[in-house]
């Protein structure tokens, strides 16, 4: 049901503090597809959509904040993206770099912290720089956490935490016991964060695109039409709201 398809700044507050009397999500991840073709659809180069796309991350790492959603997940460059053209890379990567810098003061007077999650051995240095400066000026932050899954692949993360655990076991760090979900969870580059509750994906397609394979296992899927860069506060508060409505079971009755 579209109950928040009108909202008016003057109504969003009233709805925030609506949605906060039920249990609001601890962890949301965002698929944000979408932005090449909102770029297209305008005549404009891929690049330009992107940079719109930067707009909405902004406002939902706000409302994070205003509805006490404590970890945010967004999915940003995928291991698989570094296929796409080379002036597609270099534009995103100077995109990465330039939005670190100029936003992080306003993160760090909000009190987000900054997470890398990613290959870091495939990002070019300088822009890894800017986010391992960014990791290090927000770590003592504490009120959202925002996770920038960036040249992110769930299957490669997995394939790294089991040859940890190889190797743990094998320098006897480790016994085969104690090799349980937990202790693999530890080995993710989630390793301190919950398992999201809610996974949104923007954009029309439905699939997960190598995605938290082993966080989502009971996550709320939450899947709309609207392009990343059109995805208003309106739709991120129905997502909330939707969630609120199912009824999660974890396999139980
Ligand atoms: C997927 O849309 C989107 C991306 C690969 C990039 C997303 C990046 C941002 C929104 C910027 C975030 C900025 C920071 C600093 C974290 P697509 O290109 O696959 O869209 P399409 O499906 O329409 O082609």
């Amino acid at each position: 049901m579209k109950i928040f398809s009108n909202l008016l700044p003057s109504n969003k507050i009233s709805i925030i503090e609506e949605l906060k009397k039920q249990p609001v999500p601890l962890h949301v991840a965002v698929i944000m597809d979408g932005n090449g073709r909102w770029a297209s659809e305008r005549g404009f180069p891929r690049i330009v959509g992107h940079k719109e796309g930067v707009k909405p991350l902004k406002r939902i790492v706000c409302l994070c904040s205003d509805l006490g959603i404590k970890y945010l997940t967004a999915y940003s460059f995928s291991s698989e993206n570094w296929k796409r053209p080379q002036k597609e890379v270099s534009g995103l990567m100077q995109l990465f770099f330039e939005t670190i810098a100029s936003e992080l003061e306003e993160l760090n007077k909000n009190g987000v912290r900054i997470v890398l999650i990613g290959n870091r051995k495939m990002i070019p240095r300088k822009v890894l720089k800017r986010f391992e400066d960014a990791e290090n000026a927000t770590k003592n932050n504490n009120n959202v956490i925002l996770n920038i899954a960036f040249s992110y692949g769930s299957r490669q993360e997995i394939l790294e935490a089991a040859r940890k655990a190889c190797t743990n076991i094998k320098n006897n760090e480790a016994d085969i016991n104690d090799l349980d979900e937990k202790y693999f969870s530890g080995l993710l580059f989630t390793q301190n964060c919950p398992d999201p509750d809610l996974l949104i994906r923007t954009g029309g397609e439905l699939r997960v695109s190598n995605f938290l394979l082993w966080q989502i296992a009971y996550s709320e899927l939450y899947f709309t039409k609207t392009l990343w860069p059109d995805f208003t506060d309106a739709e991120f508060l129905q997502a909330i709201h939707d969630y609120q409505c199912r009824n999660r079971r974890f396999g139980k009755i």
